[in-house]
């Protein structure tokens, strides 16, 4: 949505602190060219990075791209002077793991990228604190990250399973108060990902916020054990 469209949509809503964010405007300027992400699910992911360092843990980004909002939450912990990581998790070949619950990806999506276009990125930013997983997620590339936690977890992988995949597999690696931003919620080109938030928004220990803007943000409310049934599958 652009910044008219913003104000067209909620003209009374003068409040907008991304305009006047010296340090998000620079960022995002360095960012703009690799990234997809709009630049009001920016400012949220640029907030959000504050919020998660009140947390211990690190970030993880899957579905990275060409690293756009991946340097951008990097550069937000730089300036914050947070300790955390932040792991940036992508094939670099594309989309994987599309089916039967996904309205329009068929896989291989996104594939005009590379891991060297990313680093690049990176370090023509100054973010030492990157760190690239090159593969599928979680299946080829978790096991280096599995004994860490994570604050924050931004998952823009654009189908059902490979979100599921993830989300479960980062959930029980979170805190209480860990968030996860899943992007492309509510768009019809990622009709997967709107169905798996929805049918997770019930779930015990999350509070689910659907922020119109084509973002879905859960927050870990608290620790739910798994029945035994589910422990003994696992
Ligand atoms: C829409 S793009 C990400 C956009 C990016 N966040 C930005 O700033 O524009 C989706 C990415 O997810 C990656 N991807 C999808 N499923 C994945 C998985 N399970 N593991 C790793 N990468 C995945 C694709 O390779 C693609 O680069």
């Amino acid at each position: 949505m652009s910044e008219l469209g913003y104000e067209k949509s909620y003209p009374n809503a003068t409040y907008a602190p991304w305009l006047v964010d010296p340090d998000f405007q620079t960022t995002l300027a360095q960012v703009a060219h690799n990234t997809m992400v709009d630049h009001l699910r920016c400012f949220e992911l640029w907030q959000l990075v504050e919020q998660a360092t009140k947390l211990p843990g690190d970030i993880i980004e899957v579905g990275v791209w060409r690293g756009g909002t991946g340097c951008l939450m990097a550069r937000r912990a730089q300036l914050l002077g947070s300790p955390a990581k932040v792991f940036l998790c992508d094939t670099f070949a594309g989309v994987v793991k599309a089916g039967g619950k996904d309205s329009i990806y068929v896989g291989g999506e996104h594939a005009d990228t590379s891991a060297e276009i990313v680093q690049g990125l990176a370090n023509m930013m100054g973010l030492a604190n990157v760190e690239l997983l090159t593969g599928i997620f979680p299946d080829d590339t978790a096991g280096r990250v599995a004994d860490r936690q994570f604050s924050l977890c931004h998952i823009d992988v654009d189908v059902y399973d490979s979100a599921r995949d993830v989300l479960e597999w980062v959930w029980p690696r979170m805190p209480v108060g860990g968030i996860v931003v899943y992007d492309d919620y509510g768009f019809d080109t990622c009709s997967g990902i709107t169905r798996l938030v929805n049918e997770r928004m019930a779930q015990p220990g999350t509070v689910a916020l659907h922020n119109l803007n084509g973002h879905a943000v859960i927050v870990k409310t608290a620790e739910v054990a798994k029945p035994w049934w589910k422990r003994l599958l696992a």
